[in-house]
């Protein structure tokens, strides 16, 4: 009797399209809200109107963040370029998790905000959100502390998260992008050798 255990099938090359559509989506969608809310604060003629458009983009990015974490969890990701180092890696799966979890949080705690203020969450029309936390001028002032700490930590993750992927895409060049991308870009000579050893096995192995 053989002991052999079945091969797992390889590793895909890139994300899903689903995830890839996911992902792209919502990066036009965050650059867009983070625009919004700026504009918002900083122009008191437009806020009402500007509101009308942030309140239903954040639910929708709330929605997003949703299917995505579920895609993410039954999707098997593809593996970092062979060379990137582990502390390359190690970078890029904390902030992607930090990502994630702001992405989760900023929404929720806008929706609570507007609920501590007394407002309605309106969406479309006369399509309105149930409050998701009771009326209080000092819950809705910490709120809002709360919903600027997260939107600074997300310009802050996001230009950390872009400045990695521009140094892999621009300077290393081993194709990183290539994996969320619908597109293909350039390998160096470097990369192109290091691409040729073994893949670690699995994707979040940082000793390799
Ligand atoms: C990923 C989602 C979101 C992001 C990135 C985001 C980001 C921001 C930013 C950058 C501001 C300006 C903060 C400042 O400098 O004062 C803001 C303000 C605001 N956001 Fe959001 N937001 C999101 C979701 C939401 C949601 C879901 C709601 C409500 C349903 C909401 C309601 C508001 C309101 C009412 C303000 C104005 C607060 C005020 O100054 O009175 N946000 N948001």
């Amino acid at each position: 009797m053989s002991s052999s255990q079945p091969t797992p099938p390889p590793a895909p090359a890139r994300y899903t399209v689903v995830a890839r559509l996911l992902h792209w989506t919502m990066a036009v969608m965050v650059i867009a809200i983070l625009f919004i809310g700026v504009f918002m604060v900083t122009s008191v003629a437009d806020f009402n109107f500007l509101v009308t458009v942030h309140e239903p983009l954040g639910i929708a990015i709330l929605i997003f963040v949703l299917v995505r974490i579920g895609w993410r969890r039954t999707h098997v990701p593809p593996p970092f370029p062979p060379g990137m180092g582990p502390l390359d890696r190690l970078a890029a799966i904390y902030s992607e998790k930090l990502l994630y979890a702001l992405l989760l949080c900023q929404p929720l705690i806008g929706w609570a905000m507007v609920s501590a203020s007394g407002q309605p969450i309106i969406l479309f029309g006369s399509l309105h959100l149930p409050a998701i936390a009771p009326q209080n001028a000092t819950l809705f002032a910490n709120l809002l502390r709360a919903h600027i700490v997260a939107a600074y930590l997300l310009y802050l993750t996001f230009a950390a998260h872009l400045a990695g992927v521009l140094l892999h895409t621009i300077v290393i060049r081993d194709k990183v992008l290539d994996r969320m991308a619908f597109w293909s870009t350039p390998r160096s000579s470097r990369a192109a050798v290091q691409a040729e050893r073994p893949v670690p096995s699995s994707r979040n192995s940082v000793d390799s």
